[in-house]
């Protein structure tokens, strides 16, 4: 039985799993990511794999890498990674030489797609738009069952389709991308910024937070809107917002058959749809009669969808 070691590199965190043939992961492991030295990252990366293969005797096939940014048509470079604050970067190769082992280099919200297209909310669905919030926001596009790179390697970007112009900044260097206002990060801005402005609403968030607002942290959002807090709802309606208006101009460009939406905020379940459903109904072109794609929820959870996806691209 092949196994492969599949790798999540996010703005915040490195996520690693031994995963099978069948996409289940056997065993984890996990670092913080080092942001801004593509030497250091790489080093984490190794780390983590090394201490997946403590104990085990056969080597893994492949080391297969998701990680957040642009990744080139060659699927060895990071291109630009505002949320890992490297730009040109030769990811595959850094990593190779550390762990002896054949590396493949995908965009981390590719890989979750990929995974859950095989395995999980996509799968049956061919023509499938997976978006991934995080730190940032990721996405893939399948169509005809097969994952879309684009020319360059770069397709599916849709966390920097400039949803609002001269809007917020974005790491990227551009202004007003989806992801300033669909994401995790955004979900955190939105609570710290509620937080330090109406506290007496926002007293719960405050309070896990040692009543410091720039320390209210994503988790902790979600945790309190599952608990029915006001505040952290209110959050939640404001970026699911965001995320059906965007999903709707996708619909415009894409017309999948289904939206999968998975990453960390996502683990908010239909607190975060029921708005987003709501806004896409609102905005979606040619509502009243054309067939509309469903939103789905992800299945996998976030962070084993970019470990399992990345390794059984590894193994393609
Ligand atoms: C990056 C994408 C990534 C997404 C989620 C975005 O900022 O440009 O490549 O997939 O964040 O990590
Ligand atoms: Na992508
Ligand atoms: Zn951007």
């Amino acid at each position: 039985m092949a196994l492969t070691i599949g790798v999540d590199i996010g703005g915040t965190k490195i996520a690693a799993g031994t995963v099978d043939p069948e996409g289940r992961i056997l065993r984890r492991a996990k670092a913080p990511t080092p942001r801004g030295d593509g030497e250091q990252l790489a080093e984490a990366v190794a780390g983590l794999v090394r201490e997946l293969r403590e104990g085990e005797d056969a080597a893994p096939a492949a080391v297969g890498v998701g990680t957040a940014g642009f990744v080139d048509e060659t699927r060895s470079r990071i291109v630009l990674a505002g949320n890992l604050g490297l730009a040109d970067d030769p990811v595959r190769d850094r990593i190779a030489r550390r762990v002896d082992l054949p590396v493949v280099v995908e965009n981390d919200a590719n890989a979750a797609a990929w995974a859950e297209f095989r395995f999980g909310a996509g799968r049956g669905c061919r023509d499938a738009v997976v978006v991934t919030l995080g730190t940032g926001v990721g996405g893939a596009l399948i169509v005809d069952g097969e994952l879309r790179r684009g020319r360059f390697g770069a397709a599916g970007e849709i966390g920097h389709y400039r949803m609002v112009p001269f809007g917020r900044r974005c790491a990227c260097g551009n202004q007003g991308c989806w992801e300033q206002y669909a994401s995790g990060s955004a979900l955190v801005a939105e609570a710290r910024a509620l937080a330090a402005a109406e506290p007496k609403e926002a007293a719960r968030l405050l309070e896990a937070a040692g009543g410091d607002p720039e320390a209210v942290e994503g988790p902790e959002v979600t945790r309190a809107a599952q608990e029915g807090d006001p505040a952290a709802l209110r959050c939640f309606a404001a970026v699911g917002e965001w995320v059906g208006q965007g999903l709707a101009d996708l619909a415009a460009i894409l017309d999948p058959e289904c939206f999968v939406v998975g990453g960390g905020v996502s683990a908010a379940g239909e607190i975060l749809l029921e708005p987003a459903r709501a806004a896409y109904a609102r905005a979606v072109t040619g509502r009243a009669t054309r067939r509309l794609a469903e939103i789905r929820l992800a299945e996998l959870g976030g962070e084993p969808a970019g470990i399992i996806g990345a390794a059984d691209l590894a193994l393609r």
